[in-house]
């Protein structure tokens, strides 16, 4: 017998929280996965076509290190994939391959491993728990990751807070937008950080959406970003007075994202905003309300 699961898209860092927020989004992908005579892979939707259909693939990597870990062997598999996660965008696309790829791959041999295990694999994966975490977990979630274990809290998503997501044309390696950051920073920047960070995870815990204005700011990376997504400094900077609550880069972008309160009804007129802002600085864009 096979398995298949369906892994959320995240957000990573919502703003302040770089490395350590993240969020799940309802947007997926899903993974296929069983024992075969021969590795065959299956790839669903125009995104997935340039993926390596072999076993150089990650998914298939991925599910080879369960069974090492498990001490299992499944050395062929047939792995069938589809996403409708847009690819290298800020959507946390390979964090969800990832997360599938172990989920699966520990599913079909009885679950030996359990999810601290996974996420630990995960994180190391990726390098940063923020995406893997919240495709893991889903919710919003805090990390912490020491290099070689990571701990999570799993926080409830306040009822009435939606999620705006603008998503460029164009494609953003996480490589590039992480070589774009300093390597020092001052303290003064750091506990510009610390204190909005615990303010964001304080106030979407407690379900305070009024102190997300004041929160979700940022000194350590967005700034260094912002030429990667022309129009986004603008975006971050005005959004609230276009009816957000706050908005972001999406992990390391490009994709932008802005957090309102669904009793409001910012509706259209944040998305107006966004879509012109980006027109304005050339980039086509589309939007999708999430949450
Ligand atoms: N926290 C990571 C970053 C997320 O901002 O580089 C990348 O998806």
């Amino acid at each position: 017998g096979g398995v298949r699961v369906k892994v959320p898209a995240s957000t990573a860092n919502l703003g302040p929280g770089f490395d350590t927020l993240g969020m799940a989004l309802p947007l997926y992908s899903w993974i296929e996965m069983k024992p075969a005579e021969t590795t065959v892979f299956h790839l669903y939707g125009g995104e997935m076509s340039g993926l390596p259909k072999d076993k150089s693939n990650l998914v298939y990597q991925v599910a080879q290190m369960v069974f090492a870990e498990a001490g299992v062997q499944v050395p062929e598999l047939e792995i069938s994939m589809y996403s409708e996660i847009p690819l290298t965008r800020g959507l946390g696309s390979s964090a969800s391959a990832i997360v599938g790829a172990l989920f699966a791959a520990n599913l079909l041999i009885g679950a030996p491993l359990d999810q601290a295990k996974l996420f630990d694999m995960a994180t190391a994966l990726e390098k940063h728990p923020d995406n893997v975490g919240a495709s893991l977990f889903g919710g919003i979630i805090t990390a912490v990751w020491d290099g070689s274990h990571a701990d999570v809290l799993r926080i409830d998503p306040p009822a009435d807070l939606e999620v705006l997501v603008a998503i460029p044309d164009f494609q953003l390696s996480t490589s590039k937008a992480r070589e774009a950051l300093p390597r020092q920073v001052s303290l003064q920047d750091a506990v510009y950080n610390v204190s909005r960070t615990s303010l964001l995870t304080a106030a979407l815990a407690a379900g305070r959406l009024d102190l997300i204005p004041a929160a979700m700011r940022d000194r350590l990376h967005q700034p260094f970003r912002a030429s990667l997504v022309p129009g986004m400094s603008r975006i971050l900077a005005e959004a609230t007075e276009h009816g957000a609550l706050g908005a972001a880069l999406s992990g390391a972008g490009p994709t932008l994202l802005a957090l309102a309160d669904r009793r409001q009804r910012t509706g259209q007129n944040l998305e107006v905003f966004l879509l012109d802002v980006l027109a304005e600085h050339g980039i086509r864009a589309r939007t999708i309300w999430l949450e």
